[in-house]
């Protein structure tokens, strides 16, 4: 199936997303900087563009920023007086995503900071309107209680990478990435704070999902 996904993609790239070239440019440079290739689709980009833009988020935070590829989507969706902070672990991905930043224009409203996100998120000040869950699974729980501990009434949360393939519903997978993604699936579940849910996915980076959230 997974030939088909990508084949609809690379349709819908065309016919609906319409990207346009600095898209490619951020990506054509990550992957020339030797960064792995899995940054969210373009379909999934411009779905947190959307999300951004219809909470009308003005504080973005991200959590595991790459070369920037989903930080340019959601540093659109920012009006003019908003801001987008991106927490990255590792110094090299940092530089390439500053330099893809800019070279789209989107560095003045962008700070990416440098570290492991559960040393970098005690130094924030909440509130954001909009979070972006997206580096290493294990620390999924503990990124959700952060987000939640920096956000208001109306914030939004998403995480990215929740079904794995479909290896979420193994309760027994022995994988530390899918036991954190289970965790954060329970911990969102049973906290009367959020509403939320899972959408699975399929397309060019094969079957996963994401989680969505409204801070109640
Ligand atoms: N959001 C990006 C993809 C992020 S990939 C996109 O869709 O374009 C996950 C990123 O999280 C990697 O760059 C990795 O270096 C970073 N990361 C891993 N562990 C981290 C940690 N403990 N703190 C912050 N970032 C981390
Ligand atoms: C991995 C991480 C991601 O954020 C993603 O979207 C896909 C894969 C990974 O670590 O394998
Ligand atoms: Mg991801």
């Amino acid at each position: 199936m997974s030939e088909t996904w990508t084949k609809v993609d690379a349709y819908l790239s065309e016919v609906i997303i319409k990207l346009d070239p600095s898209y490619a440019a951020v990506s054509i440079a990550s992957r020339a900087a030797g960064l792995p290739d899995i940054a969210v689709s373009a379909a999934e980009g411009k779905q947190l563009y959307l999300f951004a833009k219809m909470s009308g988020a003005k504080r973005i935070l991200e959590i595991g920023t790459l070369g920037g590829y989903s930080t340019l989507w959601l540093a659109r969706a920012l009006p003019q007086d908003g801001h987008l902070t991106s927490l990255e672990y590792d110094p090299h991905h940092a530089e390439v995503a500053r330099a893809n930043l800019a070279r789209a224009g989107a560095a003045d409203r962008v700070a990416i900071k440098i570290g492991a996100a559960l040393d970098l998120l005690p130094t924030l000040q909440g509130p954001f309107d909009f979070f972006f869950i997206d580096a290493n699974k294990d620390d999924y729980p503990e990124y959700f209680r952060w987000a939640l501990k920096l956000s208001r009434p109306g914030s939004v949360i998403v995480a990215d990478n929740m079904v794995r393939g479909g290896k979420v519903a193994n309760a027994r997978s022995g994988d530390e990435a899918v036991e954190g993604v289970r965790q954060t699936m329970a911990l969102a579940g049973a906290e009367p704070r959020v509403t939320a849910t899972v959408i699975q996915t399929v397309g060019a980076r094969g079957y996963d999902g994401y989680m969505l959230a409204v801070v109640n």
